[in-house]
């Protein structure tokens, strides 16, 4: 059976939203993050239709080494560095720069004496406490990859990343930042510290590199707005098609578990998508769709290939009709927030035999 189920891709909307981006960032260079496969996008996808960013975030060097060998030339920052001593060689085969936030890759660099340089970024740890080194450690690292004739001395990036960004009024943020400030006081050298929601909440930390995934996948992370609220569009529109319409009398149940039982004679759709695609099966019943543009329900348990609709709001709805589970017209975070989840999570979770399609626009 040739699977139904379709992630489409809109290119266009990746590049007006980077375009939204650069207007926020009033200036800052723009890191286009694209790691986890382009937050579930496809990483050489959204890396060619980004073509304007000033660099690319990956997490890892295998995501690097892919970009290269898709003939991506822009800059290319690895988020966690290298993992390894023998990683080093490979970033600078392949021009890529390092994250460095752990005494164990400082070690590595000070034993490495490869004649080629390497463009470093060095990661302070502000109070997310995940990745970094500590404020006081900074001016003794700032020493030691200074002395090393075999770093890109020029332009050590200085960046810090933040744990709560998408509250407007955070004390942890605003600790953040002042933290960064005191680390990095008369410290000459570029900085960044915004992702997504500090572009869009915290002026002050916009510095001169901005990070930014989710708003350009038009995703948002701001508790009860859609990426559509904030001015930016969808990038995913994931949809499949009915493969069965039928009546199903009152009283009857649907499903795994029977949880959900009709309250009258109606129309019962299935449609082929289920967790074994990627959708959340923790939705409840209620949970939104689209049937050819008209919002209906899913009924029922969401099994591995299957769900069920109620279609009493679409009651034409008929075999091969197309049902959207989010994208255009039905934002994401509805159905993330009904999967105790974000929107990031779900489009990330996209499985193989989903069919992955691009639309220009
Ligand atoms: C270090 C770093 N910077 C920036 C980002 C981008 O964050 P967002 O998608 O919220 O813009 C991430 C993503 O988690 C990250 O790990």
């Amino acid at each position: 059976m040739s699977r139904a189920t379709i992630a489409t891709i809109h290119l266009g909307a990746l590049r007006r939203n980077l375009a939204r981006v650069r207007e926020l960032a009033r200036g800052a260079k723009v890191m286009a993050v694209i790691k986890a496969d382009g937050y579930g996008h496809g990483l050489e996808r959204v890396a060619r239709a980004l073509v304007g960013a000033d660099a690319y975030g990956v997490a890892s060097l295998g995501d690097g080494l892919r970009l290269r060998a898709a003939g991506i030339i822009t800059r290319i920052v690895v988020l966690s560095g290298p993992d390894a001593a023998a990683d080093l060689a490979e970033f600078r085969r392949l021009r890529l720069d390092a994250v460095i936030h752990d005494e164990s890759q400082l070690r590595w660099l000070e034993a490495d004496h490869d004649a080629r340089t390497l463009r470093v970024w060095l990661k302070i740890d502000t109070g997310m406490h995940r990745l970094g080194i500590s404020q006081d450690e900074v001016p003794s690292t700032l020493a030691r990859l200074r002395a090393l004739a075999n770093l890109d001395n020029a332009d050590v990036v200085l960046m810090t990343h933040f744990a709560a960004s998408d509250e407007f009024d955070n004390a942890l943020t605003r600790r953040q930042i002042e933290c960064f400030d005191d680390a990095t006081a008369g410290i000459i050298g570029t900085r960044s510290l915004a992702n997504s929601a500090g572009v869009l909440g915290w002026p002050a930390a916009r510095g001169d590199w901005v990070r930014v995934g989710g708003l350009l996948y038009g995703l948002s992370v701001i508790d009860g707005k859609s990426g559509v609220d904030l001015g930016f569009e969808p990038a995913m529109t994931l949809s499949t098609k009915l493969v069965s319409v039928k009546t199903v009398r009152k009283g009857e149940t649907i499903g795994y578990a029977a949880s959900w039982q009709c309250p009258e004679d109606m129309p019962v759709g299935v449609a082929a998508i289920g967790y074994g695609d990627g959708y959340p099966r923790g939705v409840p019943s209620g949970t939104p769709v689209l049937v050819n543009g008209v919002r209906a329900a899913i009924v029922g348990r969401v099994s591995m290939d299957l769900i069920a609709i109620d279609l009493r709001e679409a009651p034409g709805a008929a075999v091969g009709d197309r049902v959207v589970l989010w994208g255009k017209g039905l934002p994401v975070e509805q159905v993330a927030a009904l999967a105790g989840t974000i929107s990031y999570d779900l489009t990330c979770g996209m499985t193989k035999r989903v069919l992955f399609v691009e639309d220009d626009n």
